[in-house]
C-alpha cells in the first residue's frame, strides 16, 4: 500500500511543459548511465545533465544516514544551480532510501528506480526468482515491502553483492576484470531444487546492465536479467507530458553536462554510451566533506 502511494505521488506532480524539457539523471557512479541511455532514447527533445557522486561510491556499503545526507547534498546541489523539470535516481541504493527525503525537499518530480520484483514474478515460470543488488538495496524495508506485496507463490532469493558494482566500474575504465571474479558474485543467484530452478534474476543495481553481455555468458544456464531501465523511460515520459515537436528534436545536439564529486568522468565513454555530445566534465567542489 504504502509503495502505491508514493508512486501516485510524483504523478500528481506533473509539469505542463511548452519547451525543451531539461532532466537531471544521479547516481554514485557509471550505473546510471544504463537507465540514462533509455531515458535519452525515449526523449530525444530533453536537455540532459548527469551526475556521478563517485566520491561517496560504493553506496552499498554506506550506512542509511550518510547515504541520505550525502544524496540530499549532491542532488539538492545540482538542484538549485540547474533548476531541472525532473531528477531521475538511476539508483536502487539510494531509491529505496531517499526519496522521501528528496521529495519532501524539492517540488519537482523524482523518478527512482527500484528492484523490478513485480515484472520479474509476473514473468518467471519457475516461480524461482533472484534478486541481485548491493548489500544496501538487499537490507532495505522498501525491498521487503516489495517482496511481500509482489512475489506471493514466487520462492525468491536476495543476493547482496559487494564487489559487482565496482567490478562494473572497472570494466567500463578498460580494466581487465576476470570472468571468475564476476560468477562469484552472480553465482549465488542460480538456484536449483529436483523440481525446478531459477528462471530470472531482478538486476537490482543500475550498474550491472551495462555488463550484461558478460553476465549472459557466464550464466550456468539461461535466465531472463530484468532491466527496469525500459520502464522508467517510460515513467519519464508520462510525467513529462508529450513531446510536442518529435520531427525536429533540437536537444539531441545540445551537449550533456557532466558532472561528479572526486575525479572527472570519461567523456568519450559516456558520449558513446548515450549517442550524444557530452560538455567538459566538471567535479564539483561541493562534495560532501562532512560526511
Ligand atoms: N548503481 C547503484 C545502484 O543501482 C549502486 C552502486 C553502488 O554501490 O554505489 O544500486
Amino acid at each position: 500500500m504504502a509503495i502505491a502511494a508514493a508512486v501516485e505521488r510524483f504523478a500528481v506532480v506533473s509539469p505542463a511543459l511548452h519547451r525543451e524539457p531539461s532532466v537531471l539523471v544521479f547516481d554514485s557512479g557509471l550505473g546510471g548511465l544504463s537507465v540514462f541511455r533509455e531515458v535519452a532514447r525515449a526523449r530525444p527533445d530533453a536537455r540532459f545533465s548527469y551526475v556521478a557522486d563517485d566520491a561517496g561510491f560504493p553506496y552499498g556499503a554506506l550506512s542509511d544516514q550518510e547515504l541520505i545526507r550525502r544524496v540530499g547534498e549532491v542532488v539538492g546541489t545540482l538542484v538549485h544551480r540547474l533548476h531541472p523539470d525532473l531528477v531521475v535516481i538511476a539508483c536502487n541504493t539510494a531509491s529505496t532510501l531517499a526519496l522521501p527525503s528528496l521529495r519532501a525537499h524539492h517540488a519537482i518530480p523524482f523518478v527512482g528506480t527500484v528492484p523490478a520484483v513485480k515484472p520479474a514474478c509476473a514473468a518467471s515460470v519457475s516461480r524461482k526468482v533472484s534478486i541481485l543488488a548491493t548489500p544496501g538495496t538487499v537490507r532495505r524495508d522498501y525491498t521487503a515491502g516489495l517482496i511481500r506485496e509482489f512475489a506471493s507463490g514466487c520462492d525468491v532469493t536476495l543476493v547482496p553483492s559487494v564487489r559487482l558494482a565496482g567490478l562494473v566500474e572497472a570494466v567500463l575504465a578498460g580494466d581487465a576484470v576476470s570472468d571468475g571474479a564476476i560468477l562469484d558474485e552472480i553465482g549465488p543467484c542460480f538456484v536449483a531444487d529436483a523440481a525446478s530452478r531459477t528462471d530470472t534474476v531482478v538486476l537490482a543495481c543500475t550498474h550491472y546492465p551495462l555488463i550484461l553481455d558478460r553476465l549472459e555468458a557466464l550464466s550456468p544456464w539461461p535466465v531472463a536479467f530484468v532491466d527496469p531501465a525500459p520502464a522508467i523511460a517510460r515513467r519519464v515520459t508520462s510525467l513529462l507530458g508529450p513531446d510536442l515537436e518529435p520531427s525536429a528534436p533540437l536537444a539531441t545536439m545540445t551537449p550533456v553536462r557532466l558532472f561528479s564529486t572526486r575525479a572527472a568522468l570519461d567523456a568519450a565513454l559516456i558520449s558513446a554510451l548515450i549517442g550524444r555530445p557530452v560538455e567538459t566534465p566538471e567535479v564539483l567542489d561541493t562534495a560532501p566533506a562532512a560526511l
